[in-house]
Order: C-alpha cells, then sequence, then structure tokens
C-alpha cells in the first residue's frame, strides 16, 4: 500500500514538473508591446536655459525617451532588471526658438503702438502698418495684447514661447479620434 502511495507522488510530482518547464517556454514578446505598467519611461532631459526638453525635434515635436521594463520582465530576448533599457519612446515636446513670453507681453503693452512686439515675434508686415498707423489707432495695440496674452498668437516660425517648464503654458484642448469619449447613461430619464 505504502509502495502504491509514493508511486502516485512520483506521478504527480513528475506531472507537475512538465508543466512548469511548459509554462517557461512562453511565446518571445516585444520590448515595445508591454503593457502600461510594466515599465517605466525616464523623463525628459530638461535643458536649464530654455526650460523645455532637450533635442525636441521641430518637425514631430517629440523627444526619445528611454523606457525600462520593470525587474524580471522578459521581452526582447533579455531578462531586465529595472535598469536596464528595453526600448524607445517619442513622447511630446515644446520646440521653442527662442522668443519669451514675457518679453512679446511687455513689448505689447509698451511698444505695441509702434509694431514692436510684431517684429519681435517675426511678422514685419503687420508690424510696419502697426508702426505707420500707431496701432490701427490703437485697437490693434488691443487686439495683440489680447491675442498675445491668451498665447493665441506666437512667433512666426511656429515655435513655442520660452516659458518655465511649469509655467503658465496654456494648450488649446482638441477632441480627436484619440480622444475618449465617456460613454452616456441615459436610463433614469
Ligand atoms: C542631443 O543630441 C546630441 C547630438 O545628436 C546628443 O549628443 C545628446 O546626447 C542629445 N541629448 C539628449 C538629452 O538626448
Ligand atoms: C542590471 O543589469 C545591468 C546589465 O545587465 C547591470 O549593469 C546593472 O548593474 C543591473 N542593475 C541591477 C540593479 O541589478
Ligand atoms: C480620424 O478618423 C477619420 C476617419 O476614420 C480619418 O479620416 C482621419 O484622418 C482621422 N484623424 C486623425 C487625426 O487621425
Amino acid at each position: 500500500m505504502a509502495n502504491l502511495f509514493n508511486t502516485q507522488w512520483f506521478v504527480l510530482i513528475v506531472l507537475v514538473l512538465v508543466k512548469l518547464t511548459e509554462s517557461v517556454d512562453e511565446p518571445e514578446i516585444d520590448c515595445k508591446d508591454l503593457l502600461m505598467g510594466q515599465y517605466l519611461c525616464d523623463d525628459p532631459k530638461i535643458d536649464p536655459e530654455t526650460q523645455q526638453a532637450r533635442n525636441c525635434s521641430q518637425e514631430t515635436r517629440t523627444v526619445q525617451v528611454a523606457c525600462r521594463p520593470a525587474p524580471k520582465i522578459v521581452c526582447s530576448g533579455q531578462t531586465h532588471n529595472g535598469t536596464t533599457i528595453g526600448f524607445y519612446k517619442n513622447v511630446p515636446c515644446k520646440w521653442v526658438n527662442g522668443a519669451s513670453f514675457e518679453t512679446a507681453l511687455l513689448l505689447s503693452v509698451f511698444l505695441g503702438m509702434f509694431g514692436i512686439d510684431r517684429f519681435y515675434l517675426g511678422y514685419p508686415a503687420i508690424g510696419l502698418v502697426k508702426f505707420g498707423t500707431l496701432g490701427f489707432m490703437f485697437l490693434g495695440q488691443l487686439v495683440d495684447i489680447l491675442l498675445i496674452a491668451t498665447q493665441m498668437l506666437g512667433p512666426a516660425d511656429g515655435s513655442n514661447y520660452l516659458i518655465d517648464y511649469f509655467g503658465a503654458v496654456l494648450s488649446r484642448v482638441v477632441v480627436d479620434n484619440t480622444t475618449y469619449i465617456k460613454p452616456q447613461q441615459y436610463d433614469g430619464y
């Protein structure tokens, strides 16, 4: 009886071992396909001069950061330990080209009637018109102050204003295909 019992245990242990070796043989995962929470990406390196990310691309307005899979995650044929780089990701950033928000606003308030703010931002034609007409008799100056203060009017080259990284940056919120639209509940009406 004891012998039979031992045989059963032996079979059970062999089965468990076979099962374990099977589960080790998982399909290979590309590090880029990891799910959120299985990796951490570095923050972009901030340039102290501009207060924006270093190497921000003018064309794509993104910067590349390294992403590090969590410890013991196996992907792309490597076991990661939390510090090794699994893949690189492009994250949005602000491309700046030297035009400062504070300077533009101050120029607009104090010298806007001569169009200096428009020259500073790179719109010489409108600047000349403002210069010749005393800023459309101050009405155009007022409009420009509002446009600059609300950050609707930016530098002509499409760059972003120099503003502190955690400063008073206004960004327009748009709805596009990637916007999550919360399903509406209509029961009870
Ligand atoms: C920015 O780009 C330069 C040259 O391409 C490179 O040497 C430098 O390491 C990059 N800096 C960052 C923070 O990626
Ligand atoms: C992670 O692995 C890398 C290279 O394999 C090694 O240089 C580093 O010291 C390891 N870090 C830890 C926290 O084990
Ligand atoms: C949104 O989807 C429409 C049709 O599905 C497509 O024509 C359009 O280019 C998409 N827009 C963006 C920003 O992906």
